[in-house]
């Protein structure tokens, strides 16, 4: 029976450019909801720009432009990188939304009216030049433990001290310079310390990752504590509910935007919220997000979730953090990459492929590293999987004006290799990629070396073997046509291509076992270049420029 699945990934925040760092997160989230439409699962993907909080309104003042303007021009910027890298998102919408404001104040009032809002008064550094309570990254002066000076409020950089910004020595606000004052304001908690049962069961009911699980164990074992939802004006977010000056702090209303994207796309599609969001909801819901905000979704979320009476995640699957050749992305290095700039040089199939490759179930950071990027796109996807097409489409073009033949010479190959769909789907259903991709590149020695045994080059020099050549070839091209609907998930566009050359329909996961017999095809036109090492260095030489000030 098909599944319902319901999608999401992180919502990148409204103040920056995508970067390869959250392509990871895209490219992995995508990969998995195209494996599930494939396999005919109704699924939905999800996402949003997170367009609220203190980074957004200042960012907005620095640039003179109102925060509605700014979130509106990242957006912009945001679905184009995506739609650049083929992130099929079925909607892209944003925080900043009545849906999302519906569903804020809905959940609030629900958790208030469940007793499981206390209000608190707390002190804050405030700016008074300014006329705002200052989060801790707006506060900088020299650390209580090294001396080491211009630290942030959190945590010192030199000596990795963390310490409450009230311990900084001559501390000021980043945003005026004035040295702050503690002022007292009332805030809004969230009892998270009364989930502590429910969150257990769920935890423990729902296969999430051991690193993950051991996080949870660390977080139950130190004891919840209620969470500060509440931020006072001037914010750029939904006022709370009976109040004048309160808001939602983002974190509490970006989760909530994946209910709100899904409602938008609910309002077009005509499918019914309730059936996936209620508590009885017989759908699933998977969160993809990165390594740095497990805290939000697997104890808020659910928390709030079942607090205000909706369903909780099924799964939620953390990735790790992005590293270029062994370090940090760097601007000084150029490769603090943005999305953007990757295209400018380099097609996106390449990046989904080596994503992929090196992209397995766990929480573990992945490497970019460029040279071996290079060498693996072209001797895996050039070098072994397009080239079997390559080798045989020219005999089946030339020789026999462009139709596969009625019978394949290895009928027992392309079931074997056809029969691998099940185990390759696994692979995709549990996110272990690099086992597709390793599967699916030995899958294509075996056909390449299928061919070098065959010779169709020899063969074809005798006219009494032309109904041979083109068994062997008709062979090539359906091995070819299994590989690629293996890796379809990962390369949408080639797959595309593919399809087009073929000349068939949108292969589906259930093609495999039918062979493509008796059948014209297009001419055949290289479906991937290789990667240029000097498109490469061009890429990170640009990445360095964007650091120049214009
Ligand atoms: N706005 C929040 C998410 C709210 S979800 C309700 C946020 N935004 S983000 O733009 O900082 O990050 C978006 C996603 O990209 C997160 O899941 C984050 O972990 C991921 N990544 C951001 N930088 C990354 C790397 N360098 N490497 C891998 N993933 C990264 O967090
Ligand atoms: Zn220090």
């Amino acid at each position: 029976m098909a599944r319902k699945i319901l999608v999401t990934s992180a919502l990148p925040y409204a103040n920056g450019p995508i970067h390869l760092g959250h392509l990871v997160e895209y490219v992995q989230t995508d990969i998995w909801v195209r494996f599930q439409k494939l396999q005919g699962n109704q699924c939905w993907y999800v996402c949003a720009d997170d367009a609220h909080g203190t980074p957004i309104m200042l960012k907005a003042r620095e640039r003179g432009i109102t925060p509605e303007a700014l979130i509106e021009q990242v957006g912009m910027e945001h679905r184009r990188d995506f739609a650049g890298f083929n992130i099929g998102f079925d909607n892209y919408y944003t925080t900043h939304s009545d849906e999302n404001r519906h569903y804020s104040e809905l959940i609030y009032t629900r958790l208030r009216d469940g007793g499981w809002i206390d209000r608190q008064t707390i002190t804050q550094a405030y700016d008074e030049q300014e006329g705002m309570f200052l989060p801790d990254r707006y506060i900088k002066g020299t650390c209580p433990r090294c001396a080491a000076d211009d630290q942030y409020g959190d945590n010192c950089e030199a000596c990795g001290a963390s310490y409450s910004p009230d311990e900084l020595r001559d501390p000021v606000s980043v945003i005026s310079g004035q040295p702050p004052v503690q002022r007292e304001s009332e805030h809004y908690f969230f009892r998270l310390q009364d989930f502590e049962h429910m969150l257990r069961t769920w935890a423990s009911s729902e296969g999430l990752q051991d690193e993950v699980s051991n996080k949870l164990q660390e977080w139950f074992d130190a004891g919840l504590r209620a969470w500060d939802i509440s931020r006072d004006a001037p914010y750029f977010g939904f006022r709370i509910p009976d109040t004048d000056n309160k808001y939602f702090y983002v974190w509490l209303d970006a989760p909530i935007g994946y209910m709100a994207s899904f409602q938008d796309l609910c309002n077009r599609e005509g499918l019914d919220f309730d059936e996936w969001w209620n508590a009885d909801s017989d759908a699933e819901l998977y969160h993809f997000i990165g390594k740095d905000i497990v805290y939000f979704h697997a104890l808020f979320w659910p928390a709030m979730l079942s607090g205000a009476g909706f369903r909780t995640p099924t799964r939620v699957c953390a990735h790790g953090f992005l590293t270029v050749d062994g370090q940090k992305m760097s601007k000084s290095r150029g490769t603090f990459i943005m999305a953007d700039t990757y295209l400018r040089h380099l097609d996106a199939e390449y990046l989904r492929y080596y994503f992929a490759a090196k992209l397995g179930a766990g929480v573990h950071d992945i490497d970019l590293s460029l040279d071996d990027f290079t060498q693996r796109v072209n001797a895996d996807l050039v070098g072994k999987l397009v080239n079997i097409a390559s080798r045989c489409a020219g005999f089946i073009n030339k020789r026999s004006a462009g139709r596969l033949g009625p019978r394949l010479d290895a009928p027992e190959l392309f079931r074997r290799m056809s029969a691998r769909a099940e185990v390759i789907g696994g692979y995709y259903e549990n996110r272990a990629y690099a086992r597709v991709v390793r599967e699916v590149m030995s899958l294509a020695d075996e056909a390449n070396q299928y061919i070098d045994e065959k010779k169709p080059w020899v063969l074809a020099k005798d006219p009494d073997q032309a109904e041979a050549v083109q068994a062997i070839n008709t062979t090539g091209i359906n091995l070819f046509r299994v590989l690629m609907l293996y890796l379809k998930p990962v390369l949408p566009e080639t797959a595309a291509a593919a399809e087009r050359f073929l000349q068939i329909p949108a292969m589906q996961w259930s093609d495999a076992g039918q062979p493509l017999l008796d059948h014209e095809i297009a001419a055949f036109k290289p479906l991937m270049t290789r990667v240029d090492p000097a498109a490469i260095e061009a890429m990170i030489a640009d990445s360095r420029e964007s650091l120049k000030p214009a």
